[in-house]
């Protein structure tokens, strides 16, 4: 085992080098406050690892985003969006028994208890559906037999995983129809998980909605040590259970800087237009460090070449827009501002492309979707890999995520000081 050195006040600390299997190198400081007293401290965790893990590899310098060792761009092309679940949560694709078998168990699970049905009943229709589905997945907590998070059993893994899948879309479904105020309707045992959602929804199915429904989320299902998968992580890890865990990333994912970037997006492109289009304007408003506009959709953490998955999403947009027969000026405009980005030095310098959530909103808006329910498809789309991650992190018997801190606050004082004032 290689090892590299910290040398703090003239001492020598020997932290162990650890090398993941695509030969990313990490230096275990796990033990270096016991032995230096010193924490290292590292805001937004730009440079830490909080964990190892199989699940999903990123290589942001070339655009690499693999499952499991699957490429995603093959996975698009060849899964579906369970099979890609089931490869998540498992580790490997599964045989055609076993995939039907995870089918048979989410649509058994594609249903909901009466009182979280009221629950999302009770929401104003002005409510954003990420609080809905979070509230929802919480409460559903009540409806099932507490468990010990620390000691799961395989039979338990085997229930609860179905759930959040069902969940999580009938949850979606149905406040879409609350909203509307429309009835809920039944999930159908002989539709595939993206038909029943979008019959759930719309009360019909439409072959070619779901057939790039099922891509979205194969390219949203997982994103290894992202915001929301930290959250679900850092909840986890307190062996709080799966519904407050999934519930905890949901949160997490609403916020503007990672999932909720996608109805920003939209609501972006649709003020550039009734401002007349004039998107130069709005890139040179992005570079002004005094104005706040950021160009959403735009940059990542991981990746400084491109997204693969806005790759991907772009193609895709075009070929889904041409099937509905839908003529989005939108496009035009985030196609423009693309264009301009990408050459502007700002941008270049700063290794900021477009991300998966630059052209994903126009599909969903291409597809009936409400512009605030784009998150929310993204949460669904996710459920797999904040699964996988929790389950991982269980599995590993990983300690209580609980990060230390630099104390700058006053130092010692009493209530003699304020008497004196
Ligand atoms: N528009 C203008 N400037 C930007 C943008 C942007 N979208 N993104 C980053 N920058 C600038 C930023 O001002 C900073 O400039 P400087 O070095 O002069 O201070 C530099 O680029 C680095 O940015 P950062 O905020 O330090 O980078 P980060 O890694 O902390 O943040 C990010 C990454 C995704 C939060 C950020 O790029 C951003 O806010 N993008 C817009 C929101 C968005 O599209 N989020 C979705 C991310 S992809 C979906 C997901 O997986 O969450």
């Amino acid at each position: 085992m290689s090892v590299g050195k910290i040398e703090i006040n003239g001492k020598v600390h020997e932290a162990p080098i650890i090398i993941g299997s695509e030969g990313e190198v990490a230096l275990d400081i796990s033990k270096l406050r016991a032995a230096t007293g010193m924490i290292t401290l590292d805001g937004g965790f730009k440079n830490t690892g909080s964990c190892t893990s199989s699940i999903t590899y990123i290589d942001g310098a070339n655009g690499v985003l693999r499952y499991r060792g699957y490429a995603i761009e093959e996975l698009c092309e060849k899964s579906s969006f369970l099979e890609v679940s089931k490869l998540l949560v498992d580790g490997n694709l599964p045989n055609s028994s076993a995939l039907s078998s995870f089918q048979d168990q989410i649509k058994k699970a594609s249903s909901l208890p009466e009182g979280v049905k009221s629950i999302i009943k009770s929401f104003p229709k002005s409510a954003h559906p990420m609080g809905v589905l979070s509230s929802a997945l919480a409460a559903l907590s009540g409806h099932f037999e507490a468990k010990d998070y620390g000691n799961l059993s395989k039979a338990d893994f085997d229930e609860l995983i179905p759930t959040m899948m069902g969940a999580v879309k009938m949850i979606a479904a149905y406040n879409y129809r609350h909203n509307k105020g429309e009835n809920f309707l039944d999930s159908k045992s002989d539709l595939d998980y993206c038909s029943d959602f979008i019959n759930l929804m719309f009360g019909e199915v439409d072959k070619d909605i779901a057939e790039a429904l099922d891509v979205l989320f194969i390219l949203h299902a997982d994103h290894e040590q992202n915001c929301s998968a930290t959250a679900a992580r850092v909840a986890g890890s307190a062996h709080a259970n799966i519904f407050a865990s999934m519930a905890s990333g949901v949160n997490a994912l609403w916020g503007p800087r990672h999932g909720g970037a996608n109805q920003k997006v939209i609501e972006m492109l649709e003020m550039i237009e009734a401002d007349g289009g004039d998107y130069q304007k709005y890139i040179e408003k992005a570079k002004d460090k005094s104005d706040p506009f950021r160009l959403m959709g735009f940059g990542h953490r991981v990746y400084k070449n491109f997204d693969p998955r806005a790759k991907i999403i772009k193609k895709y947009c075009e070929t889904v827009l041409n099937k509905l027969g839908v003529k989005d000026p939108t496009l035009d405009i985030a196609k423009g501002l693309e264009e301009v980005a990408l050459k502007d030095p700002y941008f270049v310098e700063r290794k900021l492309y477009p991300n998966v959530d630059f052209y994903s909103g126009i599909i969903y808006r291409a597809l009936g979707i409400p512009t605030n329910m784009f998150t929310v498809m993204f949460a669904i789309g996710r459920m797999p890999g904040w699964i996988a991650q929790w389950k991982e992190l269980l599995g590993q018997g990983m300690a209580i995520s609980r990060p230390r801190q630099v104390y700058t606050g006053e130092t010692l004082r009493t209530y003699k000081d304020v008497e004196s004032r």
